[in-house]
């Protein structure tokens, strides 16, 4: 059968039933939890159906083979713990209809894959770090997550993990499908976007450490607050930035955890999450020198002790120009006008992926730009046309 719109449909409809949730086709699929290793339960039988070669490698990033060496599409499965339906599942099922229906119609071999943990439950994008060889297992066995599960223990939930890692010259080359997650789409009338380089980010965890005390009793000059440090930490950091970062440049304090977080408690202790990204690694580091500055001056200034965990992260990554080209060319063919070259402000395995061969991605409209959250949806319409456009440039590629 040749590429079917409508089974490809179906099955990101039934892969959003995994972890379904909140109001509209929000998820909850975080990288080993129940309802991600049910979900890749289902995908690995939908790749077996369609004579494809399931391979779940040590950490869980699950493979449909082809039966010779071939191009590799997808994405990855896994979610935000609150998360949309198309973030990751999409280039995922059109990479699998893509591999199926070149299966069937006796098209070259096309081999899909879903990541595990992208979205950085326990590092930054975990599968495809480890996969690529940027992590070792080891490495990441020992990351936590925000609630100080292992990542070593929650991979040990996965039934029949292979002993192996897949070697990465069985592939050819690595093609992304993904949202866009961001306005720029939608706002220019677009309907495609080819990815020209993914930005490169930074994210580590700070401890302000300061004293637990009685919120009644304890003047204000003798606290050692550490939500008050974090507060102060935040306002001088956006003013000491202004000098460094560009209008591309972003920064997010996205996960805060307060000890005791009580509220007749003068809070002791502050962990929350610094990640910041820009296209420019010499930029990244000179952030990074001001955070951890800011970060000790306010700290001292407040009475209280900062300490640092390892700085994760991913280089700035340029998208291969051949497969580019091949993606704007079948862009061009099948949306005249229609398309456009674009920087990705969110990360991707395919920038792992860009280290160990070569690899490119297309974006389709994020309908109000929103993503990382409940309410993330694309028009079907877009989806098909982003289907469309991958297949042809992936046939040519794997031919
Ligand atoms: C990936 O989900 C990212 O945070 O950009
Ligand atoms: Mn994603
Ligand atoms: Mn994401």
């Amino acid at each position: 059968m040749p590429l079917d719109p409508q089974r490809f449909l179906d099955d990101l409809h039934k892969l959003r039933s995994f972890g379904a949730s909140g109001a509209g086709k929000g998820v909850v699929r975080q990288a080993y939890s129940d309802a991600d290793i049910a979900a890749r339960n289902w995908l690995a039988e939908r790749m077996k159906d369609a004579g494809l070669e399931p391979h779940l490698d040590p950490l869980g990033n699950l493979f449909g083979l082809a039966d010779a060496k071939s191009l590799l599409l997808g994405s990855h499965s896994d979610s935000q713990p609150e998360g949309g339906w198309l973030d990751g599942a999409l280039g995922v099922i059109a990479g699998l209809e893509i591999a199926r229906a070149a299966k069937e119609d006796g098209g070259p071999p096309i081999s899909c894959v879903s990541f595990q943990d992208e979205e950085g439950r326990f590092g930054v994008l975990t599968g495809s770090d480890v996969w690529s060889g940027k992590l070792t297992l080891a490495e990441a066995d020992r990351f936590a997550d925000n609630q100080g599960n292992t990542l070593a223990d929650m991979r040990g939930r996965m039934a029949d993990l292979a002993r192996d890692f897949l070697p990465h010259d069985r592939f050819t080359g690595f093609l992304e499908m993904h949202i866009e997650q961001g306005p720029y789409l939608e706002e220019t009338g677009l309907a495609i976007g080819v990815v020209r380089d993914i930005v490169g980010i930074r994210d580590m965890r700070i401890c302000f450490e300061g004293r637990q005390n009685h919120a009644g009793t304890t003047p204000m000059h003798l606290r050692r607050d550490a939500f008050q440090a974090l507060t102060s930490f935040n306002a001088a950091l956006n003013s000491r930035f202004a000098n460094v970062v560009t209008p591309a440049t972003v920064w997010t304090i996205g996960h805060v955890a307060l000890h005791p977080n009580a509220s007749s408690v003068v809070p002791g202790r502050a962990v929350f999450s610094m990640q910041w990204r820009d296209a420019d690694a010499d930029r990244l580091a000179r952030m990074e020198e001001i955070i951890k500055e800011t970060a000790q001056e306010i700290a001292a200034g407040h009475g209280v002790k900062a300490e640092f965990g390892p700085v994760m992260g991913i280089e700035p990554a340029a998208m291969d120009a051949r497969f580019q080209a091949e993606l704007a060319d079948a862009a061009e063919a099948l949306a005249p006008g229609k398309w456009q070259k674009m920087p990705s402000g969110a990360l991707h395995d395919a920038a792992n992926l860009a280290t160990v061969m070569p690899a490119a991605m297309l974006f389709v409209p994020s309908i109000g730009g929103i993503s990382h959250a409940f309410d993330e949806d694309t028009e079907e319409t877009d989806l098909v046309l982003g289907l469309q456009v991958l297949n042809r440039a992936a046939r040519v590629l794997a031919g």
